[in-house]
């Protein structure tokens, strides 16, 4: 066994919210290491499709929800520009916009309400007859009801801010240690001081005489999303109540010479599909309660693709280049858990569900500033750990899944 000590504060999960906020702690000084058990781009991070879309995704009676959204989506365009400078390369992010439509007049009524609770709330979105639509999106399918542009929304590649995240830590001091799980904790007394990593992390060259590495930190923030409520090591009450909550993704690839068949995202109420700037289109997403099932399934890619083309017809003559299913970080209220835990030493950044590329600036700046000490950006409140919503589940910590749910497409 081996030890590293003098960390400020150690992370356990690589994904992009692991990533942004160690990389905003080393910004601010802290020494700091992150430890993934895979290779960035890891779990959810490497399925998403990367919509940044607080309007589109807005839900009846989480308004909570939507101000977390909000205030996240309005640091994107700085933060991207801020990882992109730091080396790491591009990261897709553009404010491209989001065009809902509605299929047939049931859909049409149900997009009207949510259009409705949107003017309502003062944001950004307009309805628009079909031949508007189809003004702005040609490949739309001929027949429709209607539609609702929300101009503002955007889109990034999670993947590749992952890989640039990683590039912007190691710039600003900060380490990262791949293909390293976590085991134990380590205990001061009732204090959390650090983690024991696995043994299989040492099966790399440059560690080879080394069978597990005790880190120690101040802190340990633990930001490893839908496995976060499985932490055996913590003690049951300072375990999230974290379950996962399966996606499906399909990527479409343009044939030679040609781009991608919409310059917005598009969305149904049963799919939504995102443009990247390099003409590929990812179709999301299916949502399914099946535990840590990510078996990629031939009912979830059909009806992607079903619903995709009765959206975009064109999407038919994209290249198939592949699916992928992933597990998104989901709490009994639908809101993220980030800020101090229940133990001494644990800081939590987990439970984003539908939401985790989009909070991950909101996410990274209130963990640095929890880890510094300072104040956090006020609305971050909503996402605490010890919160009413919370504590009803969390004390019993009784993260059983609910019943399995036939497949549902979810937009
Ligand atoms: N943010 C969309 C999803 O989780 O499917």
């Amino acid at each position: 066994m081996s030890e590293k000590s003098g960390f400020d504060a150690v992370f356990v999960g690589g994904g992009v919210i692991g990533l942004a906020s160690a990389w905003r702690a080393a910004q601010r000084g802290a020494r700091v290491l992150v430890l993934e058990r895979a290779e960035p781009p890891a779990g959810a991070t490497n399925v998403a499709a990367g919509m940044l879309a607080p309007v589109g995704e807005l839900t009846f009676g989480r308004r909570e929800l939507l101000d977390l959204a909000l205030a996240s989506a309005a640091l994107w365009a700085d933060f991207a520009a801020q990882v992109e400078a730091s080396g790491g390369g591009a990261t897709g992010f553009r404010r491209c916009g989001a065009l809902h439509v509605a299929l047939d007049r049931d859909e049409a009524g149900e997009l009207r309400r949510r259009h409705d609770l949107q003017r309502e709330l003062g944001l950004e979105a307009e309805w628009l007859t079909p031949t508007r639509c189809r003004e702005l999106e040609p490949g739309l399918v001929p027949n429709f009801v209607g539609g609702v542009l929300a101009g503002s929304e955007g889109a990034v590649d999670p993947r590749a801010l992952a890989l640039a995240l990683a590039a912007a830590l190691r710039e600003a001091g900060g380490e990262l240690r791949t293909g390293t799980g976590v085991v134990d904790g380590l205990w001061d007394g009732e204090r959390l001081a650090g983690v024991r990593t696995a043994p299989s992390a040492l099966t790399r060259p440059s560690d080879e005489l080394v069978q597990t590495l005790d880190v120690r930190a101040d802190a340990v923030v633990l930001c490893n999303g839908a496995w976060s409520g499985q932490t055996a090591w913590l003690p049951e009450e300072a375990r999230p109540p974290v379950r996962p909550v399966k996606g499906e993704t399909v990527e479409l690839r343009p044939r030679e010479g040609e781009g991608a068949p919409a310059s917005r995202i598009v969305c149904s109420e049963r799919v939504y599909l995102v443009p990247r700037p390099d003409g590929r289109l990812i179709v999301g997403a299916t949502q399914e309660e099946r535990g840590f099932d990510t078996v990629v399934t031939a009912g979830g890619v059909h009806e992607l693709l079903r619903e995709a083309y009765r959206v975009l017809p064109d999407v038919a003559e994209m290249e198939f280049f592949g699916t992928i299913a992933g597990l998104r970080p989901g709490t009994p209220d639908n809101l993220p858990i980030v800020g101090r835990g229940a133990v001494e030493g644990l800081v939590l950044a987990t439970g984003h569900f539908r939401n985790g590329i989009l909070l991950t600036p909101l996410t990274a700046e209130a963990v640095a500033a929890t880890l510094a000490g300072t104040a956090s950006p006020a609305v971050i409140a909503e996402a605490d750990p010890n919160r009413s919503s919370l504590v009803a589940h969390g004390a019993a910590n009784d993260r059983r899944l609910p019943a399995d749910r036939p497949l549902e497409a979810s937009r």
